[in-house]
């Protein structure tokens, strides 16, 4: 993929605050300091576009980012951070969930979990929640260079049978040695090509 450009369009928290819907959109989703924000500068080919923080808890607003004129990433705040106020917490929800039910050119939803981690509940309401609106999940291993090539083959499956999925659909990625770069962006770019499901025959 030849990034030409990437520019920052607008942060929402609310549907009337969002931009016109009329590219086809990829959004990121994940617990708090998992690397969400770290993965869209790698993806991009950017090193400060979106903020990352050794603070769980940085990306607080939707974020929306357009890709060559032609692509639109979403940067969602994480999940399951304590020390966010409860306040937030609470606000979090519906926040998410208002954007993720109702974006009609949304085409995948690249959920990040950690490689060191066994996902929990947590994520799983979030692959379920997705399952259940029909809206197709990407699941992407991130930080992969925290771990040896044996041992990440080994979180996988862990993480794959804690998940109830299937190994070999989950992407590897490190956004610090740019492992499955080439495998994201193949995968964004064939569901973005594709039809949206209501236009198919
Ligand atoms: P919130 O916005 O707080 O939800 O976090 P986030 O999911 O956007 O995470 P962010 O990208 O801010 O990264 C959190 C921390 O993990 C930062 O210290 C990053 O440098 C680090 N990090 C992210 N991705 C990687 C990776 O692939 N490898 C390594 N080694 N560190 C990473
Ligand atoms: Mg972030």
């Amino acid at each position: 993929m030849l990034i030409k450009s990437v520019e920052f369009i607008t942060s929402a928290v609310r549907p009337s605050q969002f931009p016109a819907a009329d590219l086809p959109e990829f959004a990121f989703a994940g617990r708090s300091n998992v690397g969400k924000s770290s993965l869209i500068n790698s993806l991009v080919n950017r090193k400060k576009l979106v903020k990352i923080s050794s603070t769980p808890g940085k990306t607080r607003l939707i974020n929306f980012f357009c890709v060559n004129d032609a692509l639109m990433f979403v940067d969602l705040p994480g999940y399951g951070y304590s020390r966010v106020p409860e306040s937030e917490r609470r606000s979090w929800r519906p926040m998410i969930e208002g954007y993720l039910a109702d974006r009609e050119n949304l085409r995948a939803v690249i959920v990040i979990l950690d490689v060191r981690r066994t996902p929990g509940g947590e994520e799983i309401q979030l692959l379920e929640w997705l399952e259940q609106r029909d809206l197709t999940a990407i699941l992407v291993v991130t930080k992969a260079d925290k771990l040896s090539k044996t041992a990440q083959k080994k979180q996988i499956q862990i993480i794959a049978d804690a998940l109830a999925a299937n190994p070999e659909d989950m992407l590897v990625f490190s956004s610090k040695s740019r492992q499955g770069w080439d495998a994201l962006w193949n995968t964004i770019v064939s569901l973005a090509q594709a039809p949206p499901e209501d236009e198919r025959a």
